[in-house]
């Protein structure tokens, strides 16, 4: 097997996600880069699936940088909200809005309706790009159940993590460790079967 470092760009500005796929790369010879560093501020979302929105972002990073990419998209389906904010869980209260505006709407979207009916998960697509053109993307995916509770709770994480409650843990996933989160998240999920397959595909070469 090769021990050479592989740099990888990762095509998200968001701050949280950043931080986690960090945490979640690290021990695999990998030295992320964050597409701003190449000029890549973000893609505009046009795709009516969270994959076609991860090989958006993951070839316009691959374009500006001509290394190899990881994107995500991600998002909170709620089924009370048939699946919403779902595609548009970022900007579910407006373009520029805030976590704190996207919770309040969704809380208020769920006034009144029974903590059983609130159940809830978080979406992860990754895509791995070898090369803006490459035809055969490597796609994972990882789901999160969960439920939303009345009020938010927690300091941790990001997005929905002060209302999105983990029920094996009893908690917010605000409330948990980053350490915790990412050992349980839709995102380490997807991340730990990324992994693998880069890690296979990297021993036969
Ligand atoms: P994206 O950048 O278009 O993929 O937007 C994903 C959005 O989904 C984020 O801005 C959050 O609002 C929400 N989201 C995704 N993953 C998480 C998570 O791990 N915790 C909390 N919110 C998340």
């Amino acid at each position: 097997m090769s021990s050479d470092i592989r740099q990888i760009v990762l095509a998200t500005s968001n701050h949280g996600k950043l931080a986690e796929f960090q945490y979640l790369l690290s021990n695999h010879n990998i030295k992320i880069l964050p597409q701003k560093q190449f000029g890549v501020m973000g893609v505009e979302e046009t795709g009516r699936t969270f994959i076609e929105n991860a090989i958006l972002k993951a070839r316009a990073a691959a374009e500006a940088s001509g290394l190899p990419v990881i994107a995500d998209d991600s998002g909170l389906e709620v089924d009370a909200l048939n699946g919403a904010p779902g595609i548009y869980s970022s900007r579910y209260a407006g373009n520029n809005a805030s976590d704190t505006d996207n919770i309040e709407k969704l809380l208020k979207a769920l006034e009144g309706v029974a903590i059983a009916e609130r159940t809830a998960r978080f979406q992860c697509l990754l895509v791995y790009l070898h090369h803006a053109d490459d035809p055969t993307p490597v796609i994972c995916q990882g789901s999160w159940e969960g439920s939303i509770t009345e009020a938010p709770r927690g300091n941790h994480g990001f997005g929905y993590d002060p209302v999105f409650f983990v029920p094996n843990m009893r908690s917010t996933s605000a409330e948990l460790t980053p350490e915790q989160k990412n050992g349980l998240s839709h995102r380490a999920m997807a991340m730990r079967q990324l992994a693998e397959k880069l890690t296979d595909a990297w021993r036969s070469t």
